[in-house]
């Protein structure tokens, strides 16, 4: 297999103290409480593996599944819930868990949907967010890294499947 290593955006060291914050944030939030983090996968299972642990206060995971995009770079505008959470929902303090909000149609519809289910509240927390390109607007509760409009691997996201396993968020020069 071709070698290959993306350039760094932000480091290894950058997102742990940014978690960390972040995890403390949400433990000030909730005091006394359950929270349920619905991870949105596959992207934001990496952030929210780090954030869950960080979180002191009692936590339930669950998953969805989304896909919004027609081939690796492009949004087909279109979103469709591929898997659902399974636990329960209604009266719960449900914090959505993504990797990236990028034009905010994922989000916006993964927030419609889920109240259908009656949850007590929903925030959102995000590793990333990209606000040059907002279509759609969505209020980031948790918001890790802001960044500019670049195409971004590692650390759970992905390229046509690879580079989540990066352990810090790189971009792609031409020939990658
Ligand atoms: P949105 O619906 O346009 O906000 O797109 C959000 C989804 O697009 C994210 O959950 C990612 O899966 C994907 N995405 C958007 N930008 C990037 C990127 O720079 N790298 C990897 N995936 C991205
Ligand atoms: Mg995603």
């Amino acid at each position: 297999m071709e070698y290959y290593s993306p350039e760094v955006l932000i480091s290894e060291e950058q997102i742990a103290t940014r978690i960390k914050e972040l995890g403390e944030q949400i433990t000030r939030d909730f005091p006394n409480q359950e929270v349920v983090l619905l991870c949105v996968l596959k992207g934001a299972y990496v952030f929210c593996a780090d954030l869950m642990r960080k979180i002191n206060l009692p936590v339930r995971l669950e998953f969805v599944s989304c896909s919004s995009y027609a081939d690796s770079m492009q949004s087909s505008g279109k979103v469709k819930i591929d898997m659902d959470a399974t636990g329960p929902i209604e009266n719960q303090n449900v914090i959505i868990v993504e990797d990236i909000v990028d034009s905010g149609l994922t989000i916006k519809t993964l927030i419609e949907v889920l109240k259908i289910k009656k949850p007590k509240l929903i925030k959102l927390a995000s590793l990333l967010h990209k606000p040059s390109r907002t279509k759609h607007e969505n209020k980031i509760d948790y918001l890790a890294f802001e960044i500019d409009d670049k195409f971004v691997v590692g650390y759970g996201l992905d390229y046509a499947g690879r580079y989540r396993e990066l352990p810090y968020i790189g971009f792609l020069n031409a020939g990658h």
